[in-house]
């Protein structure tokens, strides 16, 4: 969206925008198609969400009690990773059956009531789409395990031993390792062959070269968005295919030109078994199949979100597809996740990426998951941390397109690894230990209240991962009440989403693009004055001029600012305290 300089200058007084703006009924259709372009997601890791039968496991009925909690908070989606039955072994991404609830998270009747409830109160809800394993003890595997004849065999990647013989099960067949640690080929003594498994043992890789697999997961599909589902997060999407070759991957090298080892093994390049074409005409299949689905019945677009993980920015444009041959809606963009330091530089060129790279496409920031180190370890100083999850939250809900975030990022939860390694439930933790504690440490129970087990159980009950102490003071209930809380600043981020347009609609531009402390940036939509960010990712106070910048001196209002600092005098000195920030908006229009 640029702006149109034939409009230019027309100086208009304070101009205000309702919350009317975005709504209207004659819209509704529209915003039914649009719903996903601006929309908050909200991650839900159901385990450790909310235990409602106090059995130490969060459950459906613990979210369906707090979704006024959602509501409130601004949420327009929920992603709920997998609740399907599963053996647990990497907590429900091994699926055993995709077309039931475990029964430790509740019944199919418990989830059609979260549905009910959440559509009563406009929050959508996205489910967990794993298609490129099953769990070994999905009776597709049972069967394909069974014999080399059996119907199913072929559904999973099954390869010769180097060398087997009838007696000597030979070599694995190349040097592809698991994401979990070790060769990613287990042999099976039965049937005397190795299948293929890109995460745990557990977890064997279905054969998307085979036609009845794709059929498989169209009929999966098909029954989540005939419940009503709003679409799915699609999980380690990039992992589907394997170089045909079989080829060894490359053995990445040091600067010093030896091998890079982490966590005592060898880092492969990973090009032979990720990434690789074919996912896209999957995705493309798979789009085709629930586009079908937005019909009267099923109004509402369903979106497509992918587990994204790429090199760059150039790799993530081709994960939307193209006009005619869509894929996804919203590939999260996790270059911004992968930052891992307060460098407003990086900030900088990952934006511009996102604003002028991806086409008519729409951007899905992601600073946080389930499987990465929470917020405060990834970029927290121990001091201002706080002050620093502002700042990302900023980048996240004020820049273009849709933001995705995790449970307890808006309360500002901690990252809390286990001591003991007879503590750890993450498999690959156990593994590791105690170079990489596994990912314990960012799934601890949602921090409600201050009580013993934080109202994610009652006080007597045992956590399946045990409550951080610190929600004494870092919980729901404490900072519901407190105006200068992480939770305020994060729902007041929210809230003018939803009803400023150049905050919510605009596009980006980078002011100040030489300093190397201050992100600051422009959005500009028709018909409003450009809100202006400033945000400090530095531990010392900072003055942006943007009168230097091409912004002519005038009023600018307070849409938002950290707690306690002062309104800038001047468009000349906007005065930002350690990783602080200013959001305004200018009181009149200008002609760039
Ligand atoms: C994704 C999930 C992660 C899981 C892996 C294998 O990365 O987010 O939790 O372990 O896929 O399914
Ligand atoms: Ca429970």
């Amino acid at each position: 969206m640029h702006w149109n300089r034939n409009l230019a200058l027309f100086a208009a007084a304070a101009i205000t925008l309702g919350m009317g703006a975005l709504k209207g009924s004659s819209q509704d259709s529209t915003n039914e198609k649009n719903w996903w372009r601006n929309a908050v997601f909200y991650e839900i890791y159901p385990r450790s969400f909310a235990d409602a039968n106090n059995d130490g496991i969060g459950d459906l009925k613990g979210i369906t009690a707090h979704l006024d909690y959602l509501k409130e908070l601004g949420v327009d989606a929920i992603w709920l990773t997998p609740i399907y039955p599963s053996p647990q072994v990497d907590f429900g991404y091994d699926i055993s059956d995709y077309v039931a609830i475990d029964p430790k998270y509740g019944t199919m009747a418990d989830f059609d009531r979260l549905m009910t409830e959440a559509n009563k109160r406009h929050i959508r809800v996205l489910m967990d789409m794993v298609m490129n394993h099953s769990s070994d003890k999905h009776k597709w595997f049972i069967q394909s395990r069974a014999s080399k004849t059996n119907p199913y065999r072929d559904w999973y990647v099954w390869h010769d031993g180097k060398g087997e013989t009838a007696t000597d099960k030979g070599k694995v067949p190349n040097n592809w390792a698991s994401v979990f640690g070790g060769s990613a080929w287990e042999w099976d003594d039965k049937t005397r062959q190795y299948y293929y498994h890109k995460f745990y043992v557990q977890q064997p890789d279905l054969n998307w070269n085979n036609p009845k697999v794709h059929q498989a997961f169209k009929d999966i599909i098909a029954f989540w968005l005939k419940k009503g589902v709003a679409g799915f997060r699609f999980d380690a999407i990039t992992t589907l295919f394997e170089d045909p070759a079989m080829a060894d991957e490359g053995v990445v090298k040091d600067k010093d030109g030896n091998p890079e080892i982490q966590n005592g093994e060898p880092v492969l390049e990973n090009i032979k078994t990720d990434n690789l074409p074919g996912v896209h005409d999957v995705m493309a299949e798979m789009r085709a199949h629930a586009d079908k689905f937005s019909t009267n019945a099923y109004p509402g677009t369903r979106v497509f979100i992918g587990e994204t993980y790429l090199p760059n920015i150039a790799e993530l444009l081709k994960q939307y597809g193209t006009p005619e041959k869509p894929e996804f809606h919203l590939p999260m963009d996790t270059q911004v996740l992968l930052i891992n330091k307060m460098d407003a530089s990086a900030f900088r060129a990952r934006l511009e990426d996102a604003e002028g790279e991806l086409g008519a496409n729409v951007p899905l920031f992601v600073f946080d998951n389930h499987d990465n180190p929470r917020i405060d370890a990834r970029y927290g100083d121990g001091v201002h941390d706080t002050d620093i999850q502002r700042v990302l939250s900023t980048v996240l809900f004020a820049s273009k397109g849709a933001a995705l975030f995790y449970q307890g990022d808006e309360i500002g939860m901690k990252t809390t690894p286990p001591t003991r390694k007879e503590d750890v439930k993450d498999p690959v933790g156990q593994r590791f230990w105690p170079t990489y504690k596994g990912r314990d440490g960012e799934r601890t129970p949602m921090q409600w209240t201050s009580a013993i087990n934080a109202g994610f159980d009652s006080p007597t009950a045992k956590p399946w991962l045990p409550v951080p102490a610190n929600n004494s003071t870092i919980n729901v209930l404490a900072e519901k009440s407190d105006s200068k809380s992480l939770y305020t600043w994060y729902r007041s981020l929210i809230q003018l989403k939803k009803t400023n347009a150049a905050f919510s609609e605009g596009s980006d531009t980078m002011l100040d693009r030489n300093n190397p402390s201050v992100l600051s940036w422009k959005r500009v939509a028709p018909g409003a004055p450009p809100v202006i960010i400033c945000a400090n990712f530095s531990a010392d106070p900072q003055s942006v001029d943007l009168v230097s910048q091409g912004i002519p001196e005038g009023a600018i209002t307070t849409l938002l600012k950290t707690p306690g600092a002062a309104d800038p005098a001047s468009l000349k000195h906007v005065n930002l305290g350690p990783f602080g920030v200013y959001i305004g908006q200018l009181q009149f229009m200008i002609s760039h």
